[in-house]
């Protein structure tokens, strides 16, 4: 397959949330009580810190978009000139205000439940109004279809067995496999499961953060995440395309057509932070960086409590030039 530069990564749309909960509740926790009592706390079990913060999170969660609007679409189109892109954003909506629903406490420490969907505009944190039109692309149309839905069921370990497997994903759906990507690549196990993107992604250990007085483990989700298979072997159920990994050669870049109806939909960190240069360079505009563009979570470590996070990805959206003549 020949790929010349207009059939590169048309990049469509950022999406983070962050989330900040520092209650008064979490500060006593961290030097009076004994450490039996806060596992006692940090299980999500009704009655919990843990869980009235997990039922609804006790600050708020914002998804914001940035889109990249192409500036010589004609050249494009024309010419197989690279796309330059301009970024225009953000556009953010609150999530997650919604308390979760149907939870059942399972005997065996799991804790099942449905994430309802729902978003509400921020006129103050966006840029222009949910109905600016970029690139064909109408927020406000793509979050009324989401708005009422719900998603689940989940079902997660409490941690009153294992304290270290609060939160953890036990099941998606009732599966504990996606039946989408090949062997391990398919199982639902992981903190940081991405229902959109369809694969279970892991946070290792960064650093130690001082905010507000509170020490904080930095999570985030490595460079090998997101390697080719040819640098991390384990990744290779993860490499279903051939094209823009050329043959699972590059990194960074992660297929899920097949779970969004066969449309030629791409994921990557925004502005492909730790994908291959040459998908860097098929494009013109993107300047990535780990601080704005990183995934990570930020976990006060005697609690276990996330205090804040930002998972952070962009959707891309394959074009090659037609092959009809017209
Ligand atoms: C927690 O338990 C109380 C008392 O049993 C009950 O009223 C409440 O509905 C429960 N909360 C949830 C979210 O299930
Ligand atoms: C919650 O359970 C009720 C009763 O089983 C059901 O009607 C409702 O659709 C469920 N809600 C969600 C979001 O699945
Ligand atoms: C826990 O219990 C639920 C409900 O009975 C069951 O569906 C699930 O498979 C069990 N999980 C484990 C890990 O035993
Ligand atoms: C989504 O529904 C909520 C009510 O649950 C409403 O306040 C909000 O404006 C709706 N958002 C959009 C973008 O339609
Ligand atoms: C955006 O469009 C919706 C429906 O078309 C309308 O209800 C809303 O008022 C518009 N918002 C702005 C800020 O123009
Ligand atoms: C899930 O995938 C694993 C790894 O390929 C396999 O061993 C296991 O049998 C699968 N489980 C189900 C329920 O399909
Ligand atoms: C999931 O489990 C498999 C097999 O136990 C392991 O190789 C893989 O690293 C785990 N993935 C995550 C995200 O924890
Ligand atoms: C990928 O592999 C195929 C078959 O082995 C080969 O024909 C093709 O040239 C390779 N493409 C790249 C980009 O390496």
């Amino acid at each position: 397959m020949i790929c010349n530069r207009s059939c590169g990564l048309l990049t469509g749309a950022v999406i983070g949330a962050v989330l900040a909960i520092f209650g008064g509740a979490l500060i006593p926790i961290g030097d009076r009580l004994i450490s039996k009592a806060i596992k006692k706390e940090a299980v999500i079990s009704n009655g919990t810190i843990a869980f009235d913060n997990w039922l609804v999170p006790g600050s708020s969660v914002y998804r914001q978009f940035w889109i990249f609007n192409v500036e010589n679409p004609s050249e494009v189109l024309n010419l197989g000139a690279r796309p330059k892109l301009e970024q225009r954003g953000p556009y953010t909506y609150r999530v997650r205000y919604l308390p979760k629903e149907n939870i059942t406490e399972n005997s065996n420490g799991t804790i099942s439940y449905m994430l309802p969907n729902a978003a509400r505009f921020e006129p103050d944190m966006s840029v222009g109004t949910e109905n600016d039109t970029i690139t064909c692309l109408n927020l406000a149309v793509v979050v009324s279809q989401y708005n009422g839905t719900s998603d689940g069921l989940y079902r997660v370990y409490t941690g009153k067995d294992d304290i270290s497997k609060t939160a953890i994903i036990e099941s998606y759906k009732n599966k504990r496999n996606l039946s989408y990507w090949e062997g391990h690549c398919d199982l639902v196990n992981g903190t940081v499961f991405f229902s959109f993107i369809f694969r279970s992604i892991y946070g290792v250990y960064q650093t130690t953060k001082n905010v507000k007085g509170i020490q904080l483990y930095r999570f985030t989700v490595p460079r090998e995440a997101f390697a080719s298979p040819v640098d991390v072997g384990d990744n290779y159920c993860f490499c279903t395309d051939q094209v823009i990994s050329q043959n699972c050669t590059l990194a960074g870049v992660l297929d899920i057509s097949s779970c969004k109806a066969g449309r030629p939909v791409y994921i990557s960190l925004p502005h492909f932070l730790h994908a291959s240069e040459s998908i860097l360079h098929d494009v013109e505009g993107l300047s990535p960086n780990e601080e704005e563009h990183e995934t990570f979570l930020d976990v006060e470590p005697t609690t276990g409590f996330t205090l804040q996070f930002a998972k952070r990805l962009q959707v891309n959206l394959l074009v090659r030039p037609s092959t009809k003549i017209e």
